[in-house]
């Protein structure tokens, strides 16, 4: 189910490290081609095919040099490619549609094709619409047609990933689509720097993305998060949605690009600095967390399912907030997967590990099972009580806010080490203090019971996602259902 991206994206890494190599090297039964790109070092150069593509009005000429690579040599809606395999032979390659005769074989086929994608599209329609109505209603023994009944009001995820119109193994765009499109972004501005690199925000076709420029010393998240969004179907509104992921060489040095939506508002990190909330607005952030985690966790069966997986680094920073004032994950750079099973573990070969400040005891104290997938998922949940507790400092109650403030402010400097957080958090067992005004609202006062559960030092006493996110969304509908009980009375 999982298809193995590693070849694919091992492929790619010697592809683009072995463009700068001598052309006189391992020429046999390679063509000359025609090349003119941003990645030509020369007029020519020596490939197994010679390609000629298309995007945005833009023409490139190369050479494709890789087994493989003529898995590329595919239109798409806004991709034109075409390769060929004797010098030169892209030299002359237009795009259809440059000329005359190309203009009257529009002419005459157009009308032909639109008919035939009508009749199609048709055909297709109706088959979904009685596919979607057998799913709605059954027939009973005696022939009458009724609803079905639905065990629970919350669809399954099953009946939510038959919604997503999406093809292939992982999220993400075509290989060759995912390097035509890094290749057309301008970077504009740069929105955020760290260890970790850069991220800039970009525009593709006119459009606002994210780019988050990997340091050299932290490939192997770049590698890490590539795999698992082009191998796994991510799609979900509270996990940072993937554009596109690429590898470029230039003067002998490596570039790693990540490429996702952009989200104006920022981190939850940066919000939380100058933006205070309202218990609403608090417990959407809480609740849309917490749906992006149980997204994670959650292993889905199937062709269009997904490995659980279980993040690893979950904190403010790696916490995005979008326009309508939900939450999405982002950073799958240090993931975990547990493969379909459930007997195998992939942990990846990462040698980062989590921020020391959101680590749970059983991690500073080095007594984590690392061989049971659950430990990681209770990890998660520790860190992400001490983002709810993050999101609640900043909500105002009974007109009383606090400052923004990183966990353990208190009790440890910034940037603690490893063995000062394992004295605060598994030796004295400290948790975040809770200001009182928290106990006076409802939702406030929920919140807090669910991370003061986050926060058990038994890994296994701690609340999952799901139950967390069953706990937070019942507290949404009956505010809800106050809200139009008191609409009523009015
Ligand atoms: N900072 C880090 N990632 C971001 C993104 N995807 N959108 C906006 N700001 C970001």
């Amino acid at each position: 189910m999982y298809t193995p991206s590693a070849v694919v994206l091992v492929l790619l890494h010697l592809g683009l490290r072995s463009r700068g190599a001598p052309q006189d090297l391992a020429s046999k039964g390679k063509v000359q081609c025609t090349c003119k790109s941003m990645e030509c070092d020369s007029a020519t150069c020596l490939g197994y095919l010679c390609y000629f593509t298309v995007a945005e009005g833009q023409e490139r000429r190369g050479c494709f040099d890789l087994d493989g690579e003529q898995l590329q040599c595919v239109s798409l809606p806004k991709v034109y490619t075409k390769c060929c395999s004797s010098d030169h032979c892209n030299a002359n390659i237009t795009a259809p549609g440059d000329t005359a005769d190309d203009r009257t074989a529009v002419l005459v086929t157009m009308p032909v094709l639109a008919l035939l994608v009508l009749s199609v599209g048709l055909a297709g329609f109706i088959w979904c619409w009685r596919k979607r109505q057998a799913k709605r209603y059954q027939r009973e023994d005696d022939g009458v047609i009724v609803p079905k009944a639905s065990s629970k009001d919350e669809p399954t995820y099953g009946d939510m990933f038959d919604e997503f119109c999406t093809s292939g193994s992982g999220t993400g765009l075509p290989y060759l689509v995912q390097r035509t499109v890094a290749r057309q972004i301008m970077l504009v501005e740069c929105v955020g720097k760290g260890r970790y690199g850069e991220v800039w925000r970009g525009t593709w076709m006119g459009e606002n993305v994210a780019v988050k420029i990997f340091s050299s010393r932290d490939e192997q998240s770049w590698f890490r998060e590539t795999e698992i969004y082009n191998t796994v179907q991510l799609q979900h509104e509270n996990i940072l949605g993937f554009i596109g992921s690429d590898m470029t060489s230039k003067n002998s040095s490596t570039q790693l690009w990540l490429i996702t939506h952009f989200h104006e508002p920022g981190s939850l990190f940066d919000v939380l600095q100058h933006r205070s909330l309202t218990p609403d607005s608090c417990l959407t952030m809480c609740l849309s967390a917490a749906s992006g985690l149980v997204h994670l966790h959650t292993p889905i069966l199937g062709m269009q399912g997904k490995p659980a997986i279980a993040h690893r680094d979950l904190k403010s920073r790696n916490i995005l907030v979008k326009k309508n004032g939900q939450c999405c994950i982002a950073d799958l750079g240090l993931a975990v997967m547990q493969c379909e099973t459930g007997d195998y573990l992939d942990i990846g070969n990462n040698p980062r590990v989590g921020t020391k400040r959101y680590m749970a005891p059983e991690v500073l104290d080095e007594t984590i099972q690392t061989d049971q997938f659950a430990s990681y998922k209770q990890t998660d949940i520790w860190a992400l009580g001490l983002v709810l507790w993050e999101i609640s400092r900043r909500t105002v109650v009974n007109g009383i806010v606090e400052e923004y403030r990183p966990p353990f402010f208190d009790l440890v400097p910034s940037d603690p080490s490893f063995e000062q957080m394992k004295k605060v958090v598994c030796v004295d067992q400290q948790t975040p203090s809770l200001h009182n005004r928290l106990h006076s609202h409802p939702i406030l006062a929920a919140i807090t019971k669910v991370m003061k559960e986050c926060w058990f030092q038994d890994p296994k006493a701690r609340p999952t996602a799901l139950r967390l996110r069953k706990t937070l969304s019942k507290l949404d509908q009956d505010i809800d259902h106050e809200l139009h009980k008191l609409k009523l009375d009015l």
